[in-house]
């Protein structure tokens, strides 16, 4: 088994950026993942600080602990799958088949509570890929951006489905006076892509956004994304047992 094969609620384009921005994090900080489900990010997040300076992978879940707030299940069937426990074994297994155990810690709490005992290095990367609504988004960010390295980034994922509140949720912390200082909420990199064909039109787009300090050198990912984009198998392997 390899990464080739992870299941996963993460589009390529997105994991492909996981793997350059983590490559990018410096080996004395930290790459921080809220919202890990069965392991698909966290095995690219793993891949591609592996492949650069080496940043540990901190991978946050509550998993079987987790509750699914009223009407949340609606937005998508996997979303009854969060707080299962084959969805934990799935994630353990992922991991361990992959050979990024040795590269991962993961944690089962809320983001929130992570955040209050965390005592890893600073943190170079942030991706939010936990529960979408604008007060969790804001609440999980809230909590971890002040362990952030002065030179960090944040990959927000699903910020251009009208139907959550990812981007309201950002911008509620990180476009306050005090944080624009450090967050150029601004200057960030929305991609974005057609999904759904057919769907109601509050379901027909997708995307990720990717937040940059003032002073980022963090690279800057390529111009927008556009045209049908899905789930697909990808065409790189990353059996981090090969690195
Ligand atoms: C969209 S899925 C994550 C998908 C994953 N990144 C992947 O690669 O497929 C959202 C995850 O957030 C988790 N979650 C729910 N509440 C959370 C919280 N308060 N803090 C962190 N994660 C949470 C859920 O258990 C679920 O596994």
């Amino acid at each position: 088994m390899d990464q080739r094969i992870a299941v996963g609620l993460v589009e390529n384009p997105c994991c492909w950026a996981l793997e350059a921005l983590a490559a990018h994090v410096p080996g004395d900080q930290s790459a921080i993942e809220i919202g890990a489900y069965r392991g698909r990010t966290t095995g690219w997040l793993a891949l591609g600080a592996q492949g650069g300076n080496r940043a540990h992978v901190y991978s946050i879940d509550p998993w079987t602990s987790g509750s699914i707030p009223t009407g949340y299940a609606d937005l998508s069937p996997s979303v009854s799958t969060y707080n299962a426990s084959e969805t934990k074994a799935a994630y353990d297994a992922h991991l361990k088949e992959t050979g990024a155990a040795s590269f991962v810690t993961p944690i089962q709490a809320t983001a929130v509570e992570a955040a209050k005992t965390y005592d890893g290095p600073p943190v170079g990367l942030i991706l939010h890929d936990g529960l979408h609504r604008a007060q969790d988004v804001a609440a999980d960010l809230r909590a971890w951006i002040k362990h952030t390295a002065d030179d960090a980034v944040i990959v927000l994922h699903d910020t251009d489905d009208a139907r959550l509140g990812v981007s309201e949720g950002a911008a509620r912390v990180l476009a306050t006076k005090a944080n624009a200082e450090k967050w150029a909420w601004n200057g960030r990199v929305v991609h974005s892509w057609a999904k759904n064909a057919g769907k109601a039109p509050e379901q027909r787009r997708r995307g990720f956004t990717v937040v940059y300090t003032r002073a980022s050198s963090y690279p800057q990912l390529s111009a927008p994304i556009t045209g049908r984009i899905c789930n697909e198998v990808t065409p790189r392997g990353c059996n981090l047992r090969g690195l």
